[in-house]
């Protein structure tokens, strides 16, 4: 059984510090450790379950950069938060670089803390609930799987050409794709293939920024600027200085940040919220939406400049359901991945599963197989995954409906007596569309707050989270 509160473990050797974070994370309702230095840090993790480590920069013995590096080995999941003395832009980059969740910079204030402790530790259960997201390594350059990316289908030929094309060149990007169709993959992929590969690949995913707090973010601050800025910070594009930031969910950018974006793609150059020296960056953007622009330009939320601006080199990544003929060279893929992480040995697919899973709609795209296979993985005990290893909606096709693009509406469903399935499937399907629909409406209702809908729903927020991943819903970022 794993403790009710969340576990967290704060290492400096300043005892005030210490004392300060214990109390204020105490009172949040955390549960906090303390070590002096990175060494006691280490020991104290090999003996404890500890969801957040939070770690001073500079210690004696063991620094925070080693007991970073040394936590991640141990379990790449969990966040670890680098406390900084100054903020200087070059310890916080290696840090991210390294993999650190975030950073703050001392003195800190409460609310920061607050906000990155409950994003980390949010990021934690996302991590455990979908243990590929976020700690997939980055993909290999090159070799024969391409950037990492699967697929011979011709879209995914068109887009390798694409992308040897265009990865090292400054161009901006604009990936467009249904959630779970690569997007972030493809904007490492062209990080990684470019001569900016050892410099920072920052992501900021846009929809996850509070609208006031977007510019702060984005650009950075001086101290002063506004109420609890009381040292100055870097924003995201001078940490990817030299590097490549990508903007996830650009579709969510607030109008008045989009004339602050266009002059940066302009110029780029921009000011720090409350400074006035102009600083210029050498960044490579790269941006990804599941939204249609045009259709929000038409709308006039979305500022066509803007958009002429990211979109130089477009990449639409197509639905998976649009290239079946990639899903047994994917599922391989996954075999393989997942029987690396689980300690299995699965030899392959059966072909009458493999058989369901290519006629499967996958409305959740690759995310939703790489779900699929490796819950199958878990499940099988034989040599290799057979039909019953499958999730029932994949084996009674109850989605599948080839050629389709998207899972049969509940009405549809049930004006369709002539269709193979029988009573009990059509119930199913049309109880897991309205599921969904509650769902997607308890959390648009919240701006995307699992707790808060769980309570609307009158559920757990455990039991949300599992429906979410059933269905395949995402969890947005907390705000
Ligand atoms: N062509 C591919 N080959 C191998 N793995 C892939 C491929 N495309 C996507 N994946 C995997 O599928 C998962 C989802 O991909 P990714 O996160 O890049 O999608 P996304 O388009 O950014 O989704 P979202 O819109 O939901 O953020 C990741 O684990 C990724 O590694
Ligand atoms: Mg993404």
């Amino acid at each position: 059984m794993l403790p009710e509160k969340k576990q967290i473990l704060v290492v400096d050797d300043e005892a005030n510090l210490r004392r300060v974070l214990s109390a204020q994370l105490g009172r949040d309702g955390y549960e906090v450790h303390t070590a002096e230095d990175g060494e006691e840090g280490l020991a104290f993790l090999k003996e404890h379950h500890i969801d957040l480590v939070i770690t001073d920069l500079r210690m004696p013995k063991v620094d925070g950069m080693d007991l970073l590096r040394a936590a991640l080995r141990d379990d790449p999941s969990r966040p670890v938060v680098l406390l900084t003395a100054h903020g200087t832009v070059d310890n916080a980059v290696e840090a991210l670089k390294t993999g650190a969740f975030d950073y703050i910079t001392k003195p800190f204030d409460q609310n920061e803390v607050r906000v990155v402790v409950k994003k980390a530790l949010r990021t934690r259960d996302l991590a455990s609930a979908d243990a590929t997201r976020d700690v997939s390594p980055a993909p290999l350059r090159g070799g024969s799987d391409r950037f990492g990316i699967i697929g011979e289908s011709p879209p995914i030929q068109e887009l390798y050409a694409i992308l040897e094309r265009v990865a090292d060149t400054p161009t901006t990007v604009l990936i467009s794709g249904e959630s779970g169709t690569g997007k972030e993959l493809v904007a490492r992929a062209l990080h990684e293939n470019s001569s900016r590969r050892d410099r920072p690949f920052i992501k900021v995913n846009c929809a996850a920024i509070p609208k006031d707090l977007m510019e702060s973010e984005l650009f950075g601050y001086e101290r002063g600027a506004f109420t609890g800025a009381v040292a100055s910070k870097p924003g995201r594009f001078e940490l990817a200085s030299g590097g490549t930031l990508f903007l996830d969910e650009i579709g969510e950018i607030p109008t008045e940040m989009q004339v602050k974006l266009l002059r940066v793609l302009q110029e780029s150059e921009f000011e720090r919220v409350g400074g006035i020296k102009t600083i210029h960056v050498d960044v490579r953007l790269v941006a990804a939406t599941n939204r249609d622009l045009k259709r929000e330009i038409a709308a006039g939320t979305f500022r066509e400049d803007l958009f002429y601006r990211l979109n130089v080199v477009p990449i639409a990544l197509p639905a998976l359901r649009d290239r079946r003929s990639d899903i047994p060279h994917l599922c391989a893929h996954f075999v393989a991945k997942f029987n690396a992480r689980l300690k299995k040995s699965i030899e392959g697919i059966e072909p009458e599963a493999l058989e369901s899973l290519s006629s499967h709609a996958w409305p959740g795209n690759i995310r939703e197989l790489e779900n699929v296979v490796e819950r199958a993985l878990l499940f099988a005990d034989g040599a290799r995954i057979r039909l019953d290893d499958l999730p029932e909606e994949i084996r009674s096709g109850a989605t599948s409906t080839p050629g389709a693009s998207l899972p049969p509406a509940a009405a549809d469903t049930a004006l369709a007596p002539s269709t193979p399935d029988g009573l009990k499937e059509q119930v199913k399907a049309a109880m897991s569309k309205l599921e969904r629909d509650l769902i997607e409406r308890a959390l648009k209702q919240t701006h995307g707050n699992v707790t808060h809908a769980a309570r609307l729903l009158k559920i757990s927020r455990k039991g949300l989270q599992l429906k979410m991943k059933e269905l395949n819903l995402r969890e947005r970022d907390p705000e």
